[in-house]
């Protein structure tokens, strides 16, 4: 099993936009998962247009679940999803410091899926260096304060030795433009995407149904499906 983690250190860049849509793209030709360790803003099943799960990936961290029991299936993106409850509950301020043993609770299902892709906030990341098989991929809006936080985060996985370490521009406002390769001169790590605006990902993001399937033919989704192949 390989393991995407789509990170960032600036909220707003589109980090959940892009894990949910290449995690629809992967799904279509290979057993993948998503989970949502984003737990101070955790979007994932407001994206999947998903409600009335019974188990949340924080019950999972507090011993009061199955990790099994908590997958849920959605046929019709043919993924597999182990959601994150959006409100706090009772009992749920100690999660963050739980998240490390996330990478040994996946153990168990590891043979069952090609792909696991994480939508990570970028506070409790020491889990990463405990992923086997990890590829990060940092989301940046093309302006120049997204890249300099996009290369404070690169040199704290180089810190941890994540070799696999790539930016994605995800150009989701239209703002001052910097050029890719300044992007990636002042992001310290290659680029392996530009994802383009698109202005149909209200809607999406209204009804649920992420665009990759909403608008197959649209510039937006032959980028993510190219970045689906190269990973
Ligand atoms: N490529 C894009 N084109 C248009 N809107 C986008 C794009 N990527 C993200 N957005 C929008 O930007 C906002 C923030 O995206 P989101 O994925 O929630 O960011 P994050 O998870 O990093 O906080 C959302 O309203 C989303 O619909
Ligand atoms: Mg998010």
């Amino acid at each position: 099993m390989k393991t995407i983690v789509v990170s960032s250190s600036k909220g707003g860049v589109g980090k959940t936009t892009i894990s949910v849509n290449l995690a629809i793209a992967l799904a279509k030709q290979y057993r993948t998962l998503i989970a949502d360790l984003n737990l101070d803003t955790p979007h994932v099943v407001i994206h999947l247009g998903l409600i009335g799960f019974k188990y949340a990936l924080q019950d999972v961290l507090l011993g009061k679940a199955d990790l099994a029991k908590a997958i849920i299936r959605i046929n019709t993106f043919k993924l597999d999803v182990l959601p994150t409850r959006t409100f706090y509950q009772q009992g749920d301020a100690n999660i963050p410091y739980k998240v490390i043993n996330f990478p040994f609770l996946i153990k168990d299902i590891e043979n069952k899926y090609d792909y696991l892709v994480i939508d990570s906030d970028f506070r409790n990341i020491n889990y990463l260096s405990k992923l086997d098989n990890l590829i990060l991929l940092l989301v940046t809006n093309p302006e120049i304060t997204s890249v300099i936080e996009t290369r404070k985060i690169v040199e704290q996985a180089y810190k941890l030795k994540i070799k696999e370490t790539f930016i994605v521009i995800n150009k989701n406002r239209v703002t001052e433009e910097i050029s890719p390769k300044k992007v990636e001169s002042i992001g310290g790590a290659p680029i392996i995407a530009e994802i383009p605006f698109s202005k149909k990902m209200n809607e999406a993001l209204r009804l649920g149904i992420p665009l990759v399937l909403s608008d197959p033919k649209s510039d937006f989704t032959k980028k993510i499906n190219n970045l689906a192949h190269s990973l």
